[in-house]
């Protein structure tokens, strides 16, 4: 594990269908608008190493609108600042230092050319990239899917073309002109078909990650999952923290520790496929909303099951709603088929939910806490001996449990005001 190798393509690709799994308008748009930016950075004759960063950046593009609403807005041109999802995407992503560049292109991708004035922002050059991310976004959202990708095209190039030079640079509007002439470039970027060798190829190695790098990683993600509502604002810190702290009194190694720490900051990964109504409802659940969050740790697991190298922070992160009576969710595995590191999980997510600030109740009491969580012991919903671990330590991991979410907390006020 010491030597563990992860793909900072594949685990970006994983976030990018997590936050296209929400909106059925737009499914795999930041798929889409990835392989349109390749195929325009390719004919552009750009360097292989500017068209991985466009690539990645494509992906990611829109990560900084976090809510539903705001992303919804994107497609439907109604967002009141179309920079301010931007410019929160680039401060998420230049955190992790393998990715300022794929940031510093995210960050103007709605820069308008206006007649030469977008190739600069305060003296500082922006990338042509973030520019041909710009054009191929706004040609993904023109597309209608209903409709034959080929009938499209007049009226597409006729809107870039009035656009030349304000909206779109001039140079990249004739090379669409010029590449779209060919049938292949408008159908592969509807169609999802294998056989994007060239792609796959160019980003295999993109950059790979080990243990430590990913902690960082799976850390900024926790942000893009939690920071979508102020009740969740701190969720995944705290479980985070939590369950590692609380796999090195079970006695996992090291390593282990760290693997249980980036599982925490993704447990919840599959909650970006959940509305922000159902997320943030103040009063119980229908059934259909119950049945909408039921379905979060099933989108985690398939989410990062493509990736080997995570398997088991996968399953640590994915069963923390699994019981150990056969009767949690998704897969209803039970006993022995559950992990240990899976059941620290999910005694971390509990005691952090019920130590927490929820649209429909206050913190809990510790000795409300202690009874919940014996309580499930005793209905074979949590592990005796982890729990049993968990509340011999209560205080210490309260205490950095509150230490944890305040850290959270501050990053969260941080982020909302970088507009
Ligand atoms: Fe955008
Ligand atoms: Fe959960
Ligand atoms: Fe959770």
């Amino acid at each position: 594990m010491q030597s563990l190798k992860i793909s900072l393509y594949e685990i970006l690709l994983s976030l990018a269908n997590a936050q296209d799994l929400a909106l059925p308008e737009i499914t795999l748009h930041h798929q889409q608008v990835a392989d349109l930016s390749l195929r325009l950075a390719r004919e552009a004759g750009l360097p292989l190493a500017d068209q991985k960063d466009i690539y990645m950046a494509a992906l990611v593009h829109d990560i900084g609108a976090l809510s539903m609403r705001e992303r919804f807005e994107l497609i439907e041109g109604t967002a009141f600042n179309m920079h301010t999802h931007a410019v929160r995407g680039a401060k998420l992503l230049e955190s992790f230092p393998p990715l300022r560049r794929v940031a510093s292109l995210v960050r103007y991708h709605h820069t308008y050319w206006n007649n030469g004035a977008g190739a600069k922002d305060k003296g500082c050059p922006i990338e042509v990239g973030s520019h041909l991310i710009h054009l191929a976004d706004r040609i993904c959202i023109k597309l209608k899917p209903t409709k034959n990708i080929l009938s499209q095209v007049p009226d597409i190039l006729a809107f870039l073309n009035e656009q030349k030079g304000t909206m779109f640079m001039p140079e990249l509007v004739d090379l669409v002109a010029d590449a779209g002439r060919k049938e292949d470039f408008w159908l592969d970027i509807t169609n999802r078909l294998p056989g994007q060798e060239y792609r796959q190829n160019l980003m295999r190695d993109y950059y790979l990650m080990d243990i430590e790098d990913l902690v960082e990683l799976s850390k900024i993600f926790s942000h893009i999952i939690d920071f979508r509502s102020k009740f969740t604002a701190r969720h995944s810190a705290g479980v985070a923290k939590i369950a590692e702290r609380l796999a090195q009194l079970v006695g996992f190694s090291a390593v282990e520790c760290r693997m249980m720490l980036v599982a925490g900051y993704l447990h919840d990964l599959g909650k970006l496929a959940i509305s922000d109504e159902v997320l943030e409802k103040p009063s119980k659940l229908t059934i259909d909303e119950y049945n909408e969050i039921r379905a979060h740790t099933y989108y985690t697991y398939r989410l990062l099951e493509p990736i080997a190298e995570l398997r088991t922070i996968n399953e640590w992160a994915s069963y923390h709603h699994e019981k150990l009576n056969g009767k949690g969710y998704p897969f209803h595995l039970a006993g022995d088929q559950i992990p240990l590191g899976a059941r620290v999980m999910a005694a971390a997510d509990v005691f952090t939910a019920v130590s927490e600030t929820r649209p429909y109740r206050k913190p809990m009491p510790k000795e409300d806490v202690i009874a919940v969580m014996r309580n499930m012991v005793e209905n074979g919903s949590l592990d005796g001996r982890v729990v049993d671990i968990l509340l011999a330590n209560i205080d210490e991991l309260h205490t950095l449990c509150l230490v944890e979410q305040e850290k959270a907390g501050q990053e969260y006020e941080e982020f909302l005001a970088h507009s």
